[in-house]
């Protein structure tokens, strides 16, 4: 990257922060100089996120925490609170996502991903706020199916679209308090599990899926990163409200293509 971030002495803090964008995204703060807290479920991601993290000499946290646990994700708040002061950048990432066409769902299975996805962001959002630092930038992780509907993602389409309009509902009674709110939609990210659980089989050097983005590849969990970086940062100072595609130029291309490949799994005998 030919921009220079530098978020040192900053505390940060990634819900869903142990693997793949998420994970991305806590590294770049790391790298530069911040303080980072990652949060999930499974004690081996937690633990192998922090050792990751711990390479660029900055303080370090890691929680296991279930975002569909409010009580749980607050203690995480408030142990950093107290090691470190207020949040200057908070990140909801915690997603779950399968395919399955929505007359195969059954209630919970609908309701696992909501949870989730959109509870769970609400209840970052919630428990968040009140250990925010004046002028601090919050981030949800979406998902292009909030705008494009798409065979067998009726639960993620659902979800994600409640995130976009949370995080622009936030923005609006957050930015009296100099908090701005983003998104990132990102489009088809390679080697993330988002991706594989989309499209499996895809051949990522060839296969149509990586023609349908006008960019010709798949993105990198590093340029997802680098997005997070600027909406963080005081060149993003009047950027709030916003979902923003970081997609290559077309997911709805993109995401047709996927649908495409899922169709032949969801086909298949299970
Ligand atoms: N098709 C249909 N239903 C499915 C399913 C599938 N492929 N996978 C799970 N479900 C249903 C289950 O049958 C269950 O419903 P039931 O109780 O009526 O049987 C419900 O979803 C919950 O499943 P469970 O395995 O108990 O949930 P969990 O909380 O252990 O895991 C998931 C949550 C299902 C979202 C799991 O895939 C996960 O942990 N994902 C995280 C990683 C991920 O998805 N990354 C990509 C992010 S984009
Ligand atoms: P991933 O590697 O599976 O990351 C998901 C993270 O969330 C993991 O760290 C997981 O860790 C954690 N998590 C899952 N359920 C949780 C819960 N209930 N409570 C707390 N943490 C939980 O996924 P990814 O592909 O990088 O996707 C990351 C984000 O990008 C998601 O919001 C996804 O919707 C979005 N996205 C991805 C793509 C893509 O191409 N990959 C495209 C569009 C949008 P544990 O298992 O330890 O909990």
């Amino acid at each position: 990257m030919d921009v220079q971030f530098d978020f040192s002495g900053r505390r940060v803090v990634v819900f869903g922060g142990t693997s793949g964008i998420n994970l991305a995204i806590a590294e770049a703060f790391a790298a530069r100089g911040a303080a980072v807290a990652v949060a999930s479920r499974k004690r081996s991601n937690v633990d192998a996120a922090v050792e990751r993290l711990g390479v660029h000499g900055n303080p370090v946290r890691g929680f296991v925490a279930d975002v569909r646990d409010m009580e749980s994700v607050a203690e995480v708040f408030e142990a950093v609170r107290s090691e470190w002061g207020p949040v200057d950048v908070l990140v909801s990432g915690a997603a779950g996502n399968f395919l399955a066409e929505a007359n195969e769902l059954s209630s919970n299975g609908f309701k696992v991903v909501v949870d989730i996805d959109l509870n769970g962001t609400f209840h970052v959002m919630r428990a968040g706020f009140e250990h925010l630092a004046p002028g601090a930038s919050v981030i949800n992780i979406t998902a292009p199916q909030a705008m494009i509907p798409v065979r067998y993602q009726a639960h993620v389409c659902a979800a994600k679209a409640g995130v976009d309009q949370l995080t622009r509902v936030l923005a609006l009674e957050w930015g009296g308090k100099g908090v701005r709110v983003n998104a990132i939609a990102p489009g088809p990210i390679a080697g993330t599990e988002g991706l594989a659980r989309l499209s499996p089989g895809d051949d990522p050097n060839g296969d149509r899926s990586v023609r349908s983005v006008p960019l010709g590849r798949f993105g990198t969990t590093e340029e997802i990163a680098d997005l997070a970086m600027f909406l963080s940062s005081s060149a993003a100072a009047y950027v709030s409200g916003a979902v923003i595609p970081c997609d290559g130029g077309g997911s709805f291309e993109s995401l047709r293509a996927i649908e495409e490949a899922g169709r032949f799994l969801a086909s298949a005998p299970r």
